[in-house]
């Protein structure tokens, strides 16, 4: 049985790839950086096939699903992804439509072919890895947090139809706050508050996706937080992100 991570050069890809691997898949390994994939897959105590892919390029998401197709696969993580910070007049519009092509257009895309794969067999699972920043509006940071919201909004809408057909595919998103990984680096920010650490996020994602748990929000801290959020108005909610994004300037 394989699983499929995309984004698993760094990060909670890598470390979700470690604990696929401890819970015996084996993996097929997606980023662009072809060095970092072949030091995650000699460390690793199952058989891995690299993929070195683009993903903000739509015919390299079809090429990927096309290449994985025949082979054994029962888990797919749509992880790969980055931010951008900075106001939305000022930040590059190129950077931003790559970002909406990898945040959004590849996860769409591989989530769709692989459901009608997985649906087929009546079997598999699906982790979309959105974030907090999925459940609200985020200036400063208003294309990610926009990018995040589709992936949430389109996981959970997934999910819901996968149940009512009585399908047994798990369909699941993980919506983690600060978590300490190469983000910050890529976004060019500091987070606001102290980090989760990646490996734990990795085993409670792989852990709940496993079960079919549909959204997860690691950490009682964050639950705390969007728990709190349903009682404030959202231009209170907006305004609050905007202070905590204009901290978290680097
Ligand atoms: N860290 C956080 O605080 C946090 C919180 C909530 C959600 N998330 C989400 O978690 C996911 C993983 O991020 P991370 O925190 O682990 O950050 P990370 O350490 O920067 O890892 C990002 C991964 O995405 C891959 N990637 C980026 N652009 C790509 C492209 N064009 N084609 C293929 N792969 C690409 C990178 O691989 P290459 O550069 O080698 O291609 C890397 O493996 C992202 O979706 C992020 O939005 C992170």
């Amino acid at each position: 049985m394989k699983a499929l991570i995309t984004g698993a050069s760094s990060g909670l890809g890598r470390d979700m790839a470690r604990e696929l691997a401890a819970r015996g898949y084996d993996l097929i390994l997606v980023a662009r950086r072809e060095d970092r994939l072949r030091l995650l897959a000699a460390e690793l105590p199952v058989r891995t096939e690299i993929i070195c892919a683009d993903l903000a390029d739509a015919g390299a998401v079809y090429d990927l699903h096309a290449r994985v197709r025949g082979e054994d696969v029962a888990a797919v993580v749509n992880n790969a992804g980055f931010g951008l910070f900075g106001a939305f007049s000022e930040t590059d519009l190129d950077a931003e439509l790559r970002m909406l092509d990898v945040n959004c257009r590849a996860v769409h895309i591989l989530t769709k072919l692989f459901l009608r794969d997985f649906k087929a067999q009546n079997r598999g699972c699906i982790l979309n890895v959105a974030s907090s920043a999925g459940f609200m509006a985020g200036p400063l940071m208003a294309t990610y947090y926009a990018t995040k919201n589709y992936v949430l909004r389109l996981t959970q809408a997934i999910r819901e139809e996968v149940r009512q057909a009585g399908s047994a595919v798990k369909v699941s998103a993980l919506c983690p706050g600060p978590v300490n990984t190469e983000f910050n680096q890529v976004a060019h920010v500091r987070f606001a508050s102290r980090g989760l650490d990646s490996r734990r996020v990795a085993a409670y994602a792989v852990d709940g996706m496993l079960r079919g748990r549909g959204v997860m929000v690691p950490g009682a801290e964050m639950k705390a937080v969007l728990a709190l959020r349903r009682f404030a108005p959202e231009t209170l909610v907006t305004r609050i992100a905007y202070h905590i994004q204009h901290r978290k300037n680097g």
